[in-house]
């Protein structure tokens, strides 16, 4: 963290009365040698409620912008920015590439999403996650893979492509958009030839949520690969990898994690990396690599992927975006989003005209709502509203949805969330 905002925060703790845990990182940080570790502000107060505005402050995010699109881009907070910066500068000062540095984000990523650190590839986003995956696996022609009808063009064209190349067949599932019967609809396009299924944990569309844990069930009792793509999640939910047991849960890194732009994840369950073989290889990806003898055996280890030189301060910077969604806990995470999601649909739902496209259930949203305007062209309205009033959000012009995409992250306040509400209104209603 930057010595004026290290100031700013104990300025403000004094100042403002905010009383931090016991044993807070915020004192920690005035220890030069942990302040050189950039330990990250300790964001609650003694009665363990976090500090909103605090954390809206990490944000380099300009303030007059209300920013309700991180399920396409979300911004980074400063802690990260520094550590990139300053891992470039230290790093370019010996033109060094510096790769035993990435082991810690490894380990980072392993114990977020509960894996082993040799399940966990660092990828440069979820499209490169789900081409590893669809070219990695040993699909045959006449092989089915099943996928839904709301994936995101990175979910959907590896395996499209695949078909193109390779004669696999892919079959699209038309998703119930209440989010009730999806596990059923899945198992109902199960045939025997079916080999793979996958599907978004929480579609980009709408923000439905998919009983994952229930698809991979069904996919491991049937002999079926289960990938899970995993964009609109990674960050914004907890997740356990031990618990869903997928054979891949793929993610971005520069979304709902608030990592560099270019960094993603993928989950390689250790008990599929022996099946398939890496799709690129290179330095890092052998085990023994013999030239005279034309040799290769590869790593078991996801970490295979990632071969020849990377750029490492970015797979730094993505180790302290988990630290800092850590520090604040992913379960306050998902719960702060929620809570703004549902006060965005309790100011929408009684405006005539405005369809709530997300399932009101819990059990089949999160932090993602979307809604579609009758009579009105959706990226018009979202044109206008970033033009007037600095509000961005996402028009998903995909698969004819026509809908506005709002995303809530912990970034956003109510306050924002009801000037968004009265900004659509008074487009709505003119
Ligand atoms: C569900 C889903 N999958 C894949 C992607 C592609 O992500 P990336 O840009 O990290 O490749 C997105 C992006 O919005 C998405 O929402």
């Amino acid at each position: 963290m930057a010595f004026s905002s290290r100031r700013k925060f104990i300025k403000k703790n004094l100042l403002g009365g905010l009383l931090f845990a016991a044993g807070a990182p915020l004192l920690a940080n005035r220890n030069p040698e942990a302040a050189d570790k950039k330990t990250l502000p300790g964001f609650l107060n003694e009665k363990d409620e976090i500090d909103w505005a605090l954390i809206r402050e990490q944000f380099l995010l300009s303030e007059k912008k209300h920013y309700f699109n991180t399920g396409s881009l979300g911004p980074s907070p400063r802690v990260v920015v520094d550590e990139v910066c300053d891992m470039m500068r230290k790093l370019e000062k010996q033109a060094y590439v510096g790769h035993h540095y990435t082991k810690e984000p490894h380990e980072k990523l392993a114990s977020f999403l509960n894996a082993s650190p040799d399940e966990i590839a660092i990828t440069r986003n979820s499209t490169e996650g789900m081409n590893i995956v669809a070219r990695s696996l040993p699909l045959e022609p006449g092989d089915e893979v099943l996928i839904t009808d709301q994936e995101h063009i990175g979910g959907a064209a590896p395996w499209v492509a695949l078909q193109k190349d390779k004669g696999v067949v892919v079959k699209l599932v038309e998703l119930d958009l209440t989010g009730e019967n999806n596990l059923q609809i899945i198992k109902d396009h199960i045939t025997d030839k079916t080999k793979v299924v996958s599907f978004s944990h929480i579609v980009f569309t709408t923000g439905m949520r998919l009983p994952a844990k229930e698809i991979v069930d069904v996919c491991r009792e049937k002999g079926i690969y289960s990938v899970v793509d995993g964009a609109q999640a990674v960050g914004m939910i907890p997740l356990d990898m031990k618990d869903m047991n997928p054979d891949f849960y793929i993610g971005s890194g520069h979304k709902w994690l608030f990592g560099p732009k270019g960094t993603g994840v993928l989950f390689i369950n250790k008990t599929i990396i022996g099946k398939c073989d890496p799709v690129f290889v290179g330095a890092y990806t052998d085990k023994k690599f013999d030239l005279k003898k034309l040799t290769l055996e590869y790593r078991a280890i996801a970490q295979r992927e990632e071969y020849g030189t990377r750029n490492t301060p970015i797979i730094i910077g993505l180790g302290t975006a988990v630290d800092f969604i850590e520090e604040i806990g992913i379960e306050r995470v998902e719960t702060r989003g929620r809570y703004l999601a549902d006060r965005f649909i309790r100011g929408m739902e009684e405006v005539p005209g405005v369809e709530i496209l997300t399932p009101k259930n819990p059990e089949y949203s999160a932090c993602i709502v979307s809604i579609r305007v009758e009579g009105m062209d959706a990226q018009k309205v979202s044109l206008q509203l970033s033009q007037e009033q600095i509000i961005k959000l996402r028009a998903v012009f995909e698969y004819d949805i026509n809908a506005l995409r709002a995303s809530f992250s912990v970034f956003n306040s109510p306050e924002e969330v009801d000037m968004l509400v009265n900004s659509l209104k008074a487009v709505i209603t003119g």
